[in-house]
């Protein structure tokens, strides 16, 4: 039979499912969250999507579990930030708490918790900040430009370490560190099994491009960068190789999971990564992608289950075993 004859066939809905290749099941997808303490708050570039206070966190995720999602991502905006980001590892923090209650009421969803600086540092970056040496020789304090400040890798592992374990105490099933800092899942990998967590996962944005489609992202943590930008951690758009040489350390590291972000621009890395690695891959479906989707429907929900199936059905596609994806709850609707 030619291919055309078979396309025409496929005129049939029922012939089409049939030969179709890619099938995304809702129990792929992992819905992310914003948890905020205090009362809701609505983020304007990111339609459908708020920062929700505990006790709403909860109530959605109870939906999210009933609609057949397995994973949550949780996100926290601390009640004050500071310089060292010190509230990332507050036992009694927002993200520390919201754990705890979650566990409580639901034993069976699996909690994977952001490991991070940029949502409570005060500089919206995600390490620990320190002057160039070079530069700041000679150089009064209050004059630092910003081009002499850089982040200490080694340092931020430290407080990455101290972030992971306070929220392994609380309860997460998975860390993810989201900081691309050298060496962090190494770091990661040692305090937990250090302190008994040795079933405590790692789930690793090992290639994590600076991105511009981060942005309302940003706007939802309150978390642009106050000086400079991310492109001394973050990678390059313009390169590929590097990104497999990423995701090769983190799983010599001991990655349980490793993940590509965003996604719709970066299918090629998705597609060598699933052609190379045997591990389980997981694509982020960024805040940019998921709003560009929203913008382009206007509303109109048909148009936007339309655009949303075909994007994450690409992400499938090229290789992705998960997606991190804004529209899980809404997609496991239409999945159904
Ligand atoms: C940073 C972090 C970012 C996202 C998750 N964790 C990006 C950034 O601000 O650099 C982006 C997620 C999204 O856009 O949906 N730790």
């Amino acid at each position: 039979m030619g291919f055309a004859r078979l396309r025409k066939h496929r005129a049939n809905q029922r012939i089409r499912d049939l030969f179709s290749e890619t099938k995304i099941s809702t129990s792929d997808l992992i819905m992310p969250y914003f948890v905020i303490e205090g009362e809701n708050k609505p983020i304007k570039s990111m339609p459908g999507i708020s920062r929700l206070s505990i006790d709403n966190l909860v109530k959605d995720i109870k939906e999210t579990r009933d609609l057949g999602i397995g994973a949550v991502l949780l996100f926290g905006i601390p009640v004050k930030k500071d310089k060292y980001g010190k509230g990332a590892y507050n036992e009694n923090g927002v993200v520390q708490k919201a754990i705890r209650v979650i566990r409580k009421d639901m034993g069976d969803i699996v909690i994977i918790t952001d490991v991070c600086l940029c949502g409570y540092a005060s500089h919206g970056h995600c390490g620990i900040i320190k002057s160039h040496p070079s530069t700041s020789l000679g150089t009064r304090k209050s004059k630092v430009k910003s081009q002499n400040r850089i982040i200490d890798n080694d340092k931020t592992l430290e407080v990455l370490a101290k972030i992971t374990l306070s929220h392994a105490y609380a309860g997460a099933d998975f860390v993810a560190p989201s900081a691309m800092m050298d060496g962090q899942v190494r770091a990661i990998r040692e305090v937990l099994d250090k302190n008994g967590f040795q079933d405590t996962g790692i789930l690793a944005y090992s290639a994590k491009y600076a991105s511009n489609f981060y942005g309302p992202f940003r706007e939802a943590l309150d978390s642009v960068p106050q000086f400079g930008d991310r492109k001394t951690y973050q990678m390059d758009y313009r390169n590929a190789d590097e990104a497999l040489r990423e995701i090769q350390e983190d799983i010599n590291e001991g990655a349980d999971i490793v993940m590509v972000k965003p996604s719709l621009s970066y299918l090629d890395i998705i597609y060598r990564a699933k052609e190379k690695f045997n591990i389980p891959l997981a694509a982020y479906n960024v805040s940019g992608e998921y709003s560009a989707v929203k913008k382009l429907s206007q509303g109109d929900k048909l148009k936007e289950k339309d655009l949303a199936l075909e994007v994450l059905t690409s992400i499938k596609r090229a290789g992705a075993d998960i997606i991190i994806t804004y529209h899980a709850k809404e997609a496991a609707r239409w999945l159904k």
